[in-house]
């Protein structure tokens, strides 16, 4: 087990990650805890994140000296190392400017911490203070142009202190770096394993939900199923999912989510309000006013259910990592109104909220779902927005433009999977147009639907960049839609990035 100590860094949870990447338990916990506690949960090693403070102002946040005495390794990154440094007697002092992105970095690979990497790598550099001058008993391991000191060490304590980030992926074998501190110095094994988390959280909901009742939203995605599959072992039938399906869910992806969950000892619901979307939709065409008709009354149907279930006192949402941070970022512009099924209903009575995923990032969140049981489908699923195909219909919406949509998608999702291509884009998917134009077909004139084949690489989904789909796989993918899907006589592939476009239509 490694403690990492949060000092307010934007890269806290990354570290995290990156330590259980290498198969050793850790968890985040803030910089004040007390040093009883820590002791009590017998670190193997200790990680100071990064942070915006400087280390010698008034109220900078501080963790308790003790810490030094335990006799446990520790590593502290950029604010992390000011801390360690001023602490044990040496000093910090604010750099002329600031050193900011990539660094070409010099390393002593005498030092455990850099065992086995060559001897200059790019470390990833942001901060304004630097280490004027070193405790005693400690040398310096690395330097760049800019920063003298880029790393420290005290063998003989087992601290050690690095100025760049290794835990994000700019830093070249930053992972080797956090994985030299866990193996070489704190003498970690790295036999943890997703199988492990699944045991251990199922037994901290146990703990946490006693007898109580449950209530989660399934909206068919990675999260919300993952997250059932994991209360669903921990609590079993005082889980009661409801899954509302709106009608604007992709060709059978109601019941693959149905199939997904009847074997599971849960209370599961299925909602077919497809009609009454339908109804709330007529006429509309405006993008953001569709998203709001369907949150809102996403947000109804649901409520209509639970209030027939009752009090509840928990209510579970699939929230990972990366929705936390983005949450936080208040002052972003409203591009588009995303609402995630789930969304907190106003009249649903509950005590307490629940968020089992809330500190994984997608790929775990997706190993944890294999861990669980759920079918491929299910955890490699794409990312697919809440108001579903309404906003992949440019105009007003209809049933039969849902029906040929969802026939056009499938053929697209058919014919990627064949061309084994599925990993490789992250997302892709069919939009049909309000645009009619004029074709031939057999000796006959149509008079049809354009429909635009979308997909995108990307690693966030804040930027991406069209994906190159080779031209043969677009010409079969083309030719089967117009045989078989009725409606459409023309097929366009959308070669804008992200920005200046966005990855959905609307
Ligand atoms: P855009 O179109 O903004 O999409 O580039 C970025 C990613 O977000 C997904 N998306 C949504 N997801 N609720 C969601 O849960 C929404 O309302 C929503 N709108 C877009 C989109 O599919 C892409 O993956």
């Amino acid at each position: 087990f490694v403690l990492v100590l949060d000092f307010g860094g934007q890269y806290n949870q990354l570290i995290a990650r990156r330590v259980r990447e290498c198969g050793v338990y850790c968890e985040v916990r803030p910089h004040d805890l007390p040093l009883d506690e820590i002791r009590a949960l017998h670190p193997a090693g200790i990680i100071f994140t990064g942070g915006p403070s400087s280390v010698y102002a008034e109220g900078a946040p501080l963790c308790d000296p003790g810490v030094f005495t335990l006799g446990v390794p520790v590593l502290g990154i950029c604010y992390g190392i000011h801390l360690l440094v001023q602490t044990l007697g040496g000093r910090v002092a604010a750099a002329g400017g600031r050193e900011y992105g990539r660094t070409a970095t010099d390393l002593d690979t005498a030092s455990p911490l850099f065992h086995g990497l060559a001897s200059t790598i790019t470390t990833w550099m942001s901060h304004g203070d630097y280490v004027e001058q070193l405790p005693e008993g400690f040398h310096v391991i690395a330097k760049s142009r800019n920063c003298p000191v880029a790393a420290i060490e005290n063998t003989h304590l087992r601290f050690y202190g690095v100025q760049f980030h290794p835990e994000v992926l700019h830093t070249e074998k930053g992972q080797e770096i956090i994985r030299n501190f866990l193996f070489e110095v704190c003498g970690c094994v790295g036999d943890w394993t997703m199988g492990d988390y699944a045991k251990t959280t199922v037994a901290e909901l146990k703990e946490k939900i006693g007898h109580g009742r449950v209530l989660l939203a399934l909206s068919g995605g990675v999260d919300s199923a993952v997250a059932a599959a994991l209360l669903s072992r921990a609590v079993g039938r005082q889980l009661t999912c409801i899954f509302v399906d709106h009608g604007l869910m992709r060709k059978n992806e109601g019941d693959e989510v149905d199939q997904a969950f009847q074997g599971r000892d849960i209370q599961f619901v299925r909602v077919d309000a497809a009609e009454r979307f339908l109804e709330k939709l007529q006429g509309v065409s405006d993008p953001e006013r569709k998203r709001k008709i369907i949150g809102e009354e996403f947000i109804r149907v649901f409520e209509d259910e639970a209030n027939k279930i009752g009090a509840v006192d928990f209510l579970a949402q699939g929230t990972i990592y990366p929705d936390v941070i983005e949450s936080g970022l208040g002052d972003a512009a409203t591009i588009k109104s995303h609402h995630n099924v789930g969304g907190l209903p106003e009249h649903v009575r509950f005590k307490e909220i629940v968020e089992p995923l809330r500190l994984l990032f997608k790929d775990e969140v997706r190993a944890l779902g294999l861990e669980l049981g759920l079918p491929d489908y299910m955890v490699w699923r794409q990312p697919f927005p809440g108001p579903g195909l309404a906003i992949r219909i440019i105009g007003e919406i209809k049933k039969e433009k849902l029906d040929v949509l969802r026939d056009a998608d499938a053929v697209f999702r058919d014919e990627i999977a064949h061309a084994g291509l599925m990993r490789d884009i992250n997302q892709y998917f069919a939009v049909l147009t309000d645009m009619r134009s004029v074709g031939v077909m057999g000796d006959g004139r149509t008079y049809d639907y354009t429909l635009a084949l979308r997909g995108v690489t990307t690693s966030d989904f804040m930027t991406a960049d069209w994906a190159r789909i080779p031209y043969e796989v677009l010409d079969t993918i083309s030719n089967r839609i117009i045989n078989e899907v009725k409606g459409i006589n023309r097929v366009v592939y959308d070669i804008t990035s992200k920005p200046p476009a966005t990855i959905e239509w609307e």
